[in-house]
């Protein structure tokens, strides 16, 4: 595997966009290999059992085109599958809850946190492991906010149906007195200005993308990894369905409102049995 070796990004859908954003802008020279599960999503609502077998068959087909380093973007997938992934990748694993607690912690003056996320990932208490590992005297308020995927999908991040949602799911927080909320959910970074409105001042919103972005930078630097070619850098997208939604929806996810499909112009639908059979695996 050598450092020209794209990065491959995998998430439920079309919200780990939000993620590869993050990387491309930190890391602009590096080519890149995302597969959105778009027939299977969404994760947030399965088992742990389903999840950690979709999270493998897409690591699997992700590893099978060479790639040097793992990153799951889905919230869920790494909530339920980092171990599992860890164990079976013979590159390096990085998912979005560690670098997002860990800026949590860095931002929080009272050690009163919240989390919010897809009812898996709360169910799971991933992120209050891993909060009250980084700083046992934390603690964590957690809330699970379904209906926030599907409104950042329909485009209304900022009406009031989302403002309403926004109350009901987090006045409780509010009330808990927390100074920090960790947006535990690829699709949360498009409510950030609805979400922040319902908080108000004195709530820190983390967005784990970007520490996620810090984290790859460092882990390729560490493993002698980072491209150093000067070649324009290339990416490709796999969606396991439907690739002309994830086309005209992209844009929102990828390039924060810019018009929808831009930059996301080469987009192959993959059949999930080839997900599923993809060669290449390599254990350790
Ligand atoms: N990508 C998922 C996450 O970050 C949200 C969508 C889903 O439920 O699949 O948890």
């Amino acid at each position: 595997m050598g450092n020209n070796a794209p990065i491959g990004v995998f998430d439920s859908g079309l919200g780990g966009l939000t993620v590869l954003k993050e990387i491309i802008a930190r890391l602009p020279e590096e080519d890149t290999i995302y597969l959105g599960d778009t027939a299977r999503v969404p994760y947030g609502i399965r088992s742990p059992e389903v999840v950690t077998r979709y999270s493998l068959e897409n690591a699997r087909f992700l590893l099978g085109r060479g790639i040097k380093l793992l990153v799951i973007a889905c919230n869920t997938a790494s909530a339920i599958s980092l171990p599992a992934l860890k164990l079976e990748s013979p590159v390096p694993v990085i998912g979005v809850i560690e670098p997002g607690a860990r800026a949590a912690v860095q931002a929080s003056k009272t050690g009163r946190i919240g989390v919010i996320g897809t009812e898996t990932t709360i169910k799971s208490g991933a992120y209050r492991i891993v909060l009250e590992r980084l700083a046992p005297s934390v603690k964590v308020f957690s809330r699970s906010c379904p209906l926030f995927v599907p409104l950042a999908e329909e485009g209304w991040a900022d009406n009031e149906i989302a403002l309403l949602a926004a109350r009901n799911y987090l006045t409780g927080l509010n009330e808990e007195g927390i100074d920090t909320l960790l947006l535990g959910c690829t699709h949360y970074p498009l409510l950030k200005e609805t979400i922040a409105r319902v908080m108000g001042d004195g709530v820190t919103l983390i967005d784990s993308a970007r520490e996620t972005a810090r984290e790859i930078q460092e882990t390729l630097a560490e493993g002698a990894l980072s491209n150093m070619t000067d070649a324009s850098p290339r990416r490709q997208f796999y969606v396991t369905d439907a690739p002309e939604r994830f086309k005209a929806l992209g844009g929102r996810f990828l390039l924060g409102g810019q018009p929808a499909g831009r930059g996301l112009s080469s987009i192959k639908d993959v059949k999930l049995t080839e997900v599923w059979n993809e060669a290449g695996w390599q254990k350790k």
